[in-house]
Formats: C-alpha cells, sequence, structure tokens
C-alpha cells in the first residue's frame, strides 16, 4: 500500500472519529456516533496490519471477527451498573499496550544496538510511566468498583509525600537511562515497576464512589500513553486518537467535578467518603410528612404538570420502566410530564438518560438542568425518585455543607413535591437534605419500584 494512500486512509480514520465524538454529544445521535468511529476503528486496525504487513489477510479476519464476538458479548453481559468496572478494564487494557509497545521499542533497541534518538527516547519513557499507572490504577478503580476490594479511602500517613518521592524516584531513573546509552536494564525494569506502583498508591486514596470521575480521568491518561506511543511507532492515526480521548477524558472529568462542585485535586487527594463525617445541618426537631400510594395517585392523576426528578435509587431499583408507565397514564389524564436530568445524578455521567433511553422515554422530553430549573415554580409536582443530593437546597443555603455551592434541580420551589425513597436516609454525600421535611414536600417511603407500581394501580383504578 502506498505510503499517500496510507496517510489518506488514516486522515479518513481520524475525521471518523472527531464526528463520532461530536455525535456522541446528544442521546439522540450517540448510538450513531459510536458507530462512525468504530467504523474509524476498523479503518485504522486494516490499514495498520495491511500496511506493515503484521498478519496475513486470513489471520486479520479472524482477529476481528474473534475481538468483535468477545467485544459483543462484553456489551450484552454487563449490567448497566456494572458500565464503570467495564469500562476501567478497557482503560487498564489500552495502558497496558501502551506500557508493552513502549517497552518493547526499547528491549528491540538494546537486543539490537540500534540508538534511540532523544525525542523517541523520551516518549518511551512516557509510554512507560503513563501506561502503567493507567494499567495499574484502573485495575484498582475496578477492584473497588467490583467490591473485591474495600471501596473506601485507603490512605497512610505523609501519603502525598511518599508517592511524589516515588514519581521523583521514576523521573530520576528515566533521566538516567535516557542520558546513559549503555545503562543497564536495571533502570527500565525499575521504571515499569514504579510506574506501577505509583497507579496503585494514587487510586487507593480515593473513595469507590468517587471513582465515576477517577476512570474518566485514567481514560484521560490512556489516550495519552496511545498518544506517546503512537509518537514511539511513528503511526499518525495513533498520536490522533490518543489525543481525543486524552482530551475528552479530562474535559468529562471536569464537567464532573463542577457538577458536584468539587475540585479534581479533591476527588483525587480529598479521600472524600472517608472516615470523616460531612458536616451540614442536623435535622433535629423537623417533622416528615408521609403520604400513601393512594393519596400520592390522585395528587399525580389531577396534575396539569409533572416533573420527574430521577437519582441514583431509580437505577438500584430499576424503575426506569415503571416510571415511563406512569408518566403515559398522567399524559393520558391531561398532565404535562418532563424529566430533569441533574449532569451527576447517579453514578456515572450519563446514567439516567441511558436508563430512560432503555425504557424508550422520549428523548425530547429529558431536559438539563439549566433548561428546566425555571420550570419548577410553575409545576404541580415533582416527583422525585430516589434523588437525594442533586434536590439538597442545602447546597444553595448553608455554606457548612459539603455540597454547597453545587448547582442543584430547584425541586423545593414546585408547588408540590413527592419522594420516593426507602428511608430518611442520606446519599452519596451523607448529609441531610431539608427537602424532605419542607411544608410541600410529602415523602412515600418503599423500594421506588414498588411504590411507582402501586401508584400505577392506583391511578388505573381513579
Ligand atoms: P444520592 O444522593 O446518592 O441518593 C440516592 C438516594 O436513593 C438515597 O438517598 C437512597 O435513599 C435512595 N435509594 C437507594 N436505593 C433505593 C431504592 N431501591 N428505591 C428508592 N430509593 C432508593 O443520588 P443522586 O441524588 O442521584 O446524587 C448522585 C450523587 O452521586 C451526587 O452526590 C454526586 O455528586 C455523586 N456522584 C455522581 C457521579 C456521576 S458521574 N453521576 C459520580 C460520582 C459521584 P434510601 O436509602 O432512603 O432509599
Amino acid at each position: 500500500m502506498s505510503p499517500s494512500i496510507v496517510r489518506l486512509l488514516y486522515l479518513v480514520a481520524a475525521v471518523l472519529f472527531i464526528i463520532g465524538l461530536k455525535k456522541l454529544q446528544s442521546p439522540a445521535t450517540a448510538r450513531k456516533g459510536n458507530a462512525i468511529s468504530g467504523v474509524g476503528m476498523l479503518i485504522a486496525i486494516v490499514v495498520t496490519m495491511l500496511e506493515l504487513e503484521i498478519l496475513s489477510p486470513a489471520a486479520l479476519v479472524g482477529g476481528l471477527v474473534v475481538g468483535s464476538a468477545v467485544g459483543w458479548w462484553m456489551a450484552r453481559a454487563v449490567k448497566m451498573t456494572s458500565m464503570p468496572q467495564m469500562v476501567a478494564l478497557l482503560n487498564g487494557f489500552g495502558g497496558a499496550a501502551s506500557l508493552l509497545v513502549g517497552g518493547a521499542e526499547f528491549l528491540k533497541s538494546e537486543l539490537t544496538g540500534e540508538q534511540i534518538p532523544m525525542d523517541t527516547g523520551i516518549t518511551i519513557q512516557l509510554s512507560l510511566l503513563i501506561g502503567a499507572v493507567t494499567f495499574s490504577g484502573s485495575m484498582i478503580a475496578w477492584a473497588k468498583l467490583q467490591e473485591v476490594m474495600t471501596g473506601k479511602p485507603i490512605t497512610f500517613p505523609a501519603q502525598k509525600t511518599f508517592n511524589a518521592l516515588v514519581f521523583v524516584a521514576i523521573v530520576a531513573l528515566s533521566a538516567y537511562q535516557l542520558y546513559t546509552p549503555d545503562a543497564m536494564l536495571w533502570p527500565f525494569y525499575a521504571v515499569c515497576f514504579l510506574s506501577r506502583a505509583l497507579g496503585v498508591l494514587l487510586t487507593i486514596p480515593i473513595g469507590g464512589a468517587d471513582m465515576p470521575v477517577v476512570i474518566s480521568l485514567l481514560n484521560s491518561y490512556s489516550g495519552l500513553a496511545g498518544a506517546m506511543t503512537g509518537f514511539v511507532i511513528k503511526n499518525d492515526v495513533l498520536i490522533v486518537s490518543g489525543a481525543l480521548v486524552g482530551s475528552s477524558g479530562i474535559i468529562l472529568s471536569q464537567i464532573m467535578c463542577k457538577a458536584m462542585n468539587r475540585s479534581l485535586a479533591n476527588v483525587l487527594f480529598g479521600a472524600f467518603g472517608g472516615s470523616t463525617a460531612a458536616s451540614g445541618k442536623s435535622a433535629a426537631g423537623l417533622t416528615v410528612k408521609s403520604i400513601t400510594a393512594e393519596d400520592a395517585a390522585i395528587q399525580l392523576a389531577f396534575a396539569q404538570s409533572m416533573i420527574v426528578v430521577p437519582g441514583y435509587g431509580m437505577a438500584v431499583a430499576q424503575a426506569q420502566h415503571t416510571v415511563r408507565e406512569l408518566a403515559e397514564l398522567v399524559e393520558k389524564k391531561g398532565g404535562t410530564v418532563k424529566y430533569a436530568i441533574h449532569p451527576v445524578a447517579g453514578r456515572m455521567p450519563g446514567h439516567m438518560n441511558v436508563l430512560l433511553a432503555e425504557a424508550n422515554i422520549p428523548y425530547d422530553k429529558l431536559f438539563a438542568m439549566e433548561d428546566i430549573n425555571s420550570e419548577f415554580e410553575n409545576c404541580d409536582v415533582a416527583i422525585v425518585i430516589g434523588a437525594n443530593d442533586v434536590v439538597n437546597p442545602a447546597a444553595r443555603n448553608d455554606p457548612s455543607s459539603p455540597i454547597f455551592g453545587m448547582p442543584i434541580l430547584d425541586v423545593d420551589k414546585a408547588k408540590s413535591c413527592i419522594v420516593l425513597k426507602r428511608s430518611m436516609g442520606a446519599g452519596f454525600a451523607g448529609i441531610e437534605n431539608e427537602l424532605f421535611y419542607a411544608p410541600k414536600t410529602s415523602m412515600l417511603f418503599g423500594d421506588a419500584k414498588s411504590s411507582l407500581t402501586k401508584l400505577v394501580s392506583e391511578i388505573k383504578q381513579l
């Protein structure tokens, strides 16, 4: 294959990645975006294999069939709630690939006695460092989310200083290897070992529930490692795709942090969810009004407008299909129904969108926080389904609250509010929620799915 055709096809692949990413911006076009990026990746793989004659065409087709079958099976089998673990594994594999390619290039030059130019040497060292940190960090993230190890932050005295020393040692060893071409192999193996240790050390102090942010950050690292490897083996499409993954991962991490009103440094080094009790007001002396499914059903059946606010509890209860049934009944009775989506509702980016899409709820009924907040004032009933922190007015009113400053859905401004949850238990931030004690709020206690099922059958009888 001529080099210009290879370059042209790589350019086509890169353009397809960018179009695919753009389409991931909206749930309505996300599937198409995924497919378009997939075609780009297929082109990139086939062209690389054919150009470098790495595999015979038969082996290439065989590999594609087996790889696609495994990917298809994994994607079908994974539960929605286990998606962050799966992404962690895939990031880890990406990091390991960069580590192996960077390492192989280094060892090849050692065996052949070929002198590596300084720029390639630097990118090899970066591939090793970032690839190894991504690999071991992702494995710890996977283990925490899969509950193979504790999800609580693991901390020890002078942890940050210790981590900084490990990092300095890696940089020093890399520099020694670079500036001493005849050095033995031990600095290379030491860099690989210490970088993997650093990945573990950086991930253990992070609370399990903060893992989605960390996974997005590790995703970004896997892209950076890929881009570095692209420089090592002089592959344009790997550089472009690595840079795209690297930048989109860091943007997503920033979006999540902003929506939680936390800095990335606080997520990475704050040991959130550890033993320190969260501050914030206590609810002593406040009373709660609970409501029966019969009474709640009457309120909903006669509502002119209803806004559904889904949260993590809806995902736990797998109540999305019953939510749609309820919404359809309210619409049949003449009410309008909209869904308010907080950017960090649930435990992973787009969690609520994916669940509601699975239940065939039309995308045009889903509204982002900034688009729907002004509508709560005129809304007859806001129904909160397993959401807590994302509707906690303390984020607006209580400077002592750990979530103070986090943008929230203005559910407390609705004419009335019904909250579906099992108890007065706290959400992810571990704090009281004044919304549950407000005069306009009624609590419908129970598992979200069974409460919704009761509401549906009550409304059907009205
Ligand atoms: P949370 O504040 O975590 O509250 C979820 C509530 O659901 C709990 O209070 C729980 O109360 C209830 N619940 C659990 N199982 C239930 C069931 N089967 N039926 C009914 N209710 C149930 O959820 P949220 O409002 O969605 O907020 C998300 C939180 O996660 C935020 O603090 C956010 O910063 C954090 N976070 C999000 C992300 C992303 S990317 N989405 C990433 C990391 C962290 P009961 O126990 O009383 O039922």
